[in-house]
């Protein structure tokens, strides 16, 4: 017969295989399994031990053991194979389970009657504070009247496009390429939309003054910082410049800064905080350095704007999730979240220069790519004739998941040979196999091509 800490884990590795165990759920105590399986504690602990080392579990002190977030199980080559340079959620490894699944039990107790009830459509009052608070240290000064938790970035994005403004204007201005949530949103609703060509060395401010006088803005969206796709962040001057471009011909801007907190220079200011009478409506999601999952965000509006927002937002979900909202309000309180957004920085900050060194190694010249200093996302910009699509597909029978960035334009203004790498959620081990195997594929496509006009039957 095996040894009872050999069956302990297999036990334990069925679980979690079969999902009874999910990830970050707990283990049984120690004395609970030395009871079932009538052996003594060290037994279980040398299980428990065991499992750690493969990487199954781990231990929090004074807690107890849980399952990894990201367990693979050995079998699961297609899996481990896979690097992931697609995947836009935050880093799972890098986020605070744990602590945060007993904010969710807390709020389930704390927070009854808002679950049994509908509750403030702009959001829990509580949280409104916390949030004032949490804002001050990303600049922004504002009071708990004018802030809104909305369901996510996206729902406050689409409440926007078709929501009339005080200045009465119809249009709307993006970045192009940007983010593909704005653009749905523009698209679906029928917004009429305009571009304006963002590049690493920033916006034609020229152009972006001639947009504002001529063409009925009623708002620029822009995403200031770790530009989605490009990785791109104003300097100070220049977002100052915008502002001041958007007072002078009575436009607003919709500034997402979704990614803010990841910056590592403090100095850094939002375009906020160069007109917070409510010029910019300011949008900070909490999916990225919290979970996409909690769908919540919080929109700081100019007073005239309130009243329709209010509408707008109870006619979209009546109010953001009760359960969400408690949650991220206790951990909020706990003074925990300072603390995990200080540790991400450090990892984002690493992958991001990891990937940028693995590009400047492999890389072959005519590829060019954006350095952001921090971030989810860089762009590699191909050379001149190889397509982001054929390379996305290339790419993907390597294994390698990369995005095109055609899709984050206005049909209009599309250029195919963008190609956008997120490092959130990619194992840093892979990052520089996985760009070696970027670089394989570019000069796949370019001998290719050589090859396609010496012999293109031989190709079809
Ligand atoms: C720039 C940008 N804004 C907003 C969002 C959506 O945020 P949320 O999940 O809060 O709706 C995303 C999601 O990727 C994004 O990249």
């Amino acid at each position: 017969m095996a040894a009872k800490y050999a069956m302990i884990m297999s036990e334990i590795k069925e679980q979690v295989a079969n999902g009874t165990l999910g990830p970050g759920s707990k283990l049984p105590s120690v004395r609970m399994l030395s009871d079932r399986f009538s052996c003594s504690k060290n037994t279980v602990m040398q299980a428990y031990s065991e499992l750690e080392r493969e990487h199954l579990i781990y231990a929090v002190p004074k807690s107890g053991y849980y399952v990894v977030n990201e367990y693979r199980s050995p079998h699961d080559e297609h899996a481990n194979k896979k690097v992931d340079f697609l995947s836009a959620g935050p880093d799972q490894k890098a986020m605070p389970c744990i602590e945060f699944q007993h904010c969710i039990n807390q709020a389930i107790d704390l927070y009854k009657e808002e679950l049994f009830n509908y509750s403030d459509r702009q959001g829990f009052y509580s949280l409104r504070l916390q949030l004032i608070k949490y804002l001050q240290n990303l600049q922004v000064f504002t009071d708990p009247e004018r802030l809104f938790i909305v369901s996510g970035a996206q729902q406050a994005l689409h409440m926007l496009v078709s929501m009339p403004f005080p200045n009465g204007k119809r249009n709307i201005l993006m970045e192009q390429p940007t983010y593909f949530g704005f653009i749905e949103a523009a698209l679906l609703q029928k917004a009429t939309a305009f571009g304006i060509e963002l590049t690493t060395e920033g916006l034609d401010l020229d152009l972006l003054a001639y947009m504002f006088r001529n063409n009925d803005i009623k708002f620029f969206y822009t995403v200031p910082r770790f530009h989605n796709p490009l990785g791109h962040s104003y300097t100070n001057e220049a977002k100052k410049r915008i502002v001041q471009l958007a007072q002078k011909y009575d436009v607003y801007i919709v500034e997402d800064d979704y990614l803010g907190d990841l910056d590592p220079n403090p100095k850094h200011a939002p375009m906020f905080s160069y007109d917070p009478s409510g010029r910019v409506i300011y949008i900070k999601s909490f999916s990225k350095v919290m979970l996409p999952g909690l769908r919540l965000a919080t929109a700081v509006l100019p007073k005239l704007m309130l009243h329709t927002f209010l509408r707008y937002k109870f006619s979209a979900d009546f109010n953001s999730s009760a359960l969400s909202q408690g949650a991220l309000d206790i951990y909020l309180k706990s003074g925990m979240f300072q603390g995990h957004v200080k540790r991400i920085r450090k990892v984002y900050q690493r992958k991001m220069k990891l990937l940028q060194e693995a590009c400047d190694l492999h890389l072959p010249s005519g590829t060019f790519i954006s350095r952001p200093s921090s971030g989810f996302y860089l762009t590699v910009f191909l050379p001149e004739h190889v397509k982001a699509g054929r390379m996305v597909d290339l790419l993907l029978r390597e294994h390698v998941h990369a995005d095109d960035a055609v899709r984050m334009f206005l049909p209009e203004y599309r250029r195919e040979n963008m190609l956008r790498l997120s490092i959130s959620q990619v194992n840093e081990e892979q990052i520089g196999s996985g760009v070696e195997q970027i670089a394989r594929c570019i000069a796949f496509l370019q001998g290719k091509r050589d090859l396609f006009h010496s012999r293109p039957s031989s190709l079809l």
